[in-house]
């Protein structure tokens, strides 16, 4: 077994060399071997039938079960439409899963099914695992949730709020889960959570750079800060009260040439240690208080730095995504050492034992690694899956950093989620560097031939092909890798929003984008058109002639224009009036209203 490189401390050694490589055997039937389970979040349940069973949310809409005892998939159980994590419920035996594809939350609760199956061969299932005790309506798109104590929080992305349950204790029920005590709106997309222990909850923008600290009592906003860096994940509390996270950042004024690219001044992959006193107050020495650790150098590639955990002795461990590795170091270490483990490792669970249980969302297996030693020592694959589609493929590479010099970055360190990370880049794209260009959200891409500002680009595969020779400055493609980027690219979709609601108001803004004849460039149903136009405004080096962007989605960009020049969509208008026609104050209101709608 290759995984074997370093003895394990204790009683699993020996069960540990027979899982990884018999595994798939007599996984049986009773397997989905369709779409790829992608792995995306895990949680340690103690009192399971079988004892601590690692429970693992799959994108498939299913939850894996692996006995840690001798570290045995015991198989797998249906639970929704995508599980994007799970929360351990007081009683130690139930879990939360959020289930984003279907908006819901659900209570799963031991089955049935046979948590002592000698190992290493999971048997057929006959009963499942697990069952859905309750499946709750939530808000939409909700994606993480966060428990301490009796309260549950819950972040909703595309409907940027937060919402807080109660629980009822250890007997918590789905009437519980039924409305929330408080909702909070957020200016950002929220994505990770952390409890801050003093009543407190602090919130991660899911794209950007926002944080925002929000009373956990009643969901008032008591503070928010945008970072410089963005894709903030891996939340975590060291030992000395310091709060991390991990993060990229772009630099100001940086080229993607392959010297900036190389030496780590483009795009760096961070996690910052902040005092969180001065995060709450609102300090404006914070910056200059946070310690920044570059997480890789111009020999370690470290692209898409995602969750971290710390140990009790204030190591911390933190997954690299986008380059299928761990980095390790203590918060003072000047240089982090690595580890390998599967591809795009994205979810750590830490035991008591110095055992990590790390979910490799895009390799479907999760790595076993010994703490003490910083070595992988076991792998276990979640089963087996048909072989990969194109679009399966396109994805694939659309998060893989070592498609990059260096392995720095992934076409998702930009285009976070298929979204953007709302930051600027001066990424040769118009053929020049000097006037650096907002990143656009890939979401709806398929519907908006001409691609980049400059409308030049009628093939999808084309931009491909020049994204990863001049962002990337990476290796070449083969045919089939530029196919299955754009197959993937095309399948992203904007999230569902569901019809407005109509108002007068609305009737007045879709009027007056008649009236001002918008349509003519901004043509439904996709709200672009072909052709390049001066509305009015330059760029650093004298371009005036931009592609008009599909205004669908449009609601979720927080910079606008080819410049971010425009924090608002009122700012469109009030900053930059002259976009081929001008807007009376008047229609306004009612204009952007319609424009929210898209
Ligand atoms: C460093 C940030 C960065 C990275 C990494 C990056 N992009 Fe982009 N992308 C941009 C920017 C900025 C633009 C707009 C450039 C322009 O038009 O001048 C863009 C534009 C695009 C567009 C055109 C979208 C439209 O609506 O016109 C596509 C498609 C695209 N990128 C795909 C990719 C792919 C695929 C990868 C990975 C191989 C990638 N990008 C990596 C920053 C990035
Ligand atoms: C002559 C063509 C044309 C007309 C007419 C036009 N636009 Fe645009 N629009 C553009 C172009 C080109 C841009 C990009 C300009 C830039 O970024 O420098 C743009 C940008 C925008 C943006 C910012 C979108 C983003 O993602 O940055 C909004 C919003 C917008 N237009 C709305 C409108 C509305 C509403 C009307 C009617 C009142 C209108 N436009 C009329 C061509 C047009």
């Amino acid at each position: 077994m290759r995984d074997m490189r370093t003895p394990l401390p204790g009683r699993r050694l020996a069960a540990l060399a027979l899982v990884a490589g018999a595994v798939w055997l007599g996984f049986g039937s009773a397997a989905r071997a369709e779409a790829p389970r992608r792995p995306q979040a895990v949680v340690l349940a103690p009192g399971t039938p079988a004892g601590e069973a690692l429970l693992v949310g799959n994108r498939a809409g299913t939850v894996s079960v692996v006995r840690t005892a001798d570290l045995t998939l015991l198989g797998e159980a249906p639970a929704g439409a995508n599980i994007t994590d799970l929360a351990l419920l007081p009683d130690g035996a139930r879990v939360l899963a959020v289930d984003h594809g279907a908006h819901e939350l659900l209570v799963l609760r031991p089955g049935n099914g046979d948590w002592t199956a000698p190992g290493p061969f999971p048997a057929a299932a006959a009963a499942p695992l697990l069952e859905v005790e309750a499946a709750v309506p939530t808000c939409r798109y909700p994606v993480r949730a966060a428990r301490q104590d009796a309260s549950l929080a819950v972040s909703c992305l595309w409907s940027r709020r937060v919402q807080m349950y109660d629980l009822t204790g250890p007997d918590a029920t789905a009437g519980d889960l039924d409305t929330p005590r408080w909702v909070a709106d957020l200016p950002f997309e929220p994505q990770e959570m952390l409890f801050l222990g003093d009543g407190k909850l602090l919130v991660a923008d899911g794209f950007g750079g926002g944080l925002a600290v929000v009373s956990a009592a009643d969901g008032e906003l008591l503070r928010t800060k945008e970072l410089t860096g963005h894709n903030l994940r891996g939340l975590t509390l060291l030992p000395d009260g310091r709060l991390g996270i991990t993060h990229q950042e772009l630099h100001t004024g940086m080229h993607t040439t392959s010297d900036d690219i190389r030496w780590g001044v483009f795009i760096t992959n961070s996690v910052s240690l902040m005092p969180l006193d001065d995060l709450v107050s609102g300090n404006p020495r914070l910056g200059r208080r946070t310690r920044i650790m570059d997480l890789g150098d111009v020999l370690t590639p470290s692209g898409d730095p995602a969750a971290m955990v710390v140990s009790p002795e204030g190591e911390l461990v933190i997954a690299l995504s986008g380059v299928g590795r761990l980095a390790f170091g203590g918060a003072d270490a000047r240089r982090m050492s690595h580890a390998r483990v599967g591809r795009g490792p994205s979810a750590i669970a830490a035991d008591g034992n110095g055992l990590l249980y790390v979910a490799n969302t895009r390799s479907d297996e999760i790595s076993v690694v010994a703490l003490a030693e910083q070595t992988e020592v076991a792998r276990i694959p979640l089963g087996p899956a048909a072989p990969l589609t194109a679009v399966e493929r396109g994805e694939l590479l659309f998060h893989d950093a070592s498609l990059s010099l260096r392995g720095w970055m992934s076409c998702a360190s930009c285009h976070t989620q298929g979204h953007t990370n709302h930051r600027l880049s001066d990424t040769l794209g118009d053929g020049t560097y000097g006037a650096p260009k907002r990143v656009l959200s890939l979401l709806g891409v398929a519907d908006t031939k001409p691609w980049a500002w400059d409308g030049q680009i009628r093939r999808l595969e084309d931009q491909v092909v020049k994204s990863v020779r001049t962002t990337l400055r990476g290796r070449r493609l083969e045919e089939r890798e530029v196919s299955d980027l754009a197959a993937y690219l095309r399948t992203l979709e904007l999230p569902e929003v569901g019809a407005p609601v109509e108002s007068a108001l609305l009737a007045e803004g879709r009027e007056a984008f008649d009236r001002y004849a918008c349509n003519r460039c901004h043509t439904a149903p996709v709200y672009t058109s072909p052709g390049v136009h001066n509305v009015g405004l330059t760029d650093e080096l004298g371009h005036d002639r931009f592609n008009p962007p599909s205004l669908r989605g449009v609601r979720f960009r927080r910079a606008l224009l080819h410049d971010g020049s425009a924090k608002s969509l009122e700012e469109v208008f009030e900053v930059h009036p002259g976009l081929g026609v001008e807007v009376s104050a008047d229609d306004l209101p009612a204009l952007i209203a319609f424009l929210r709608t898209l």
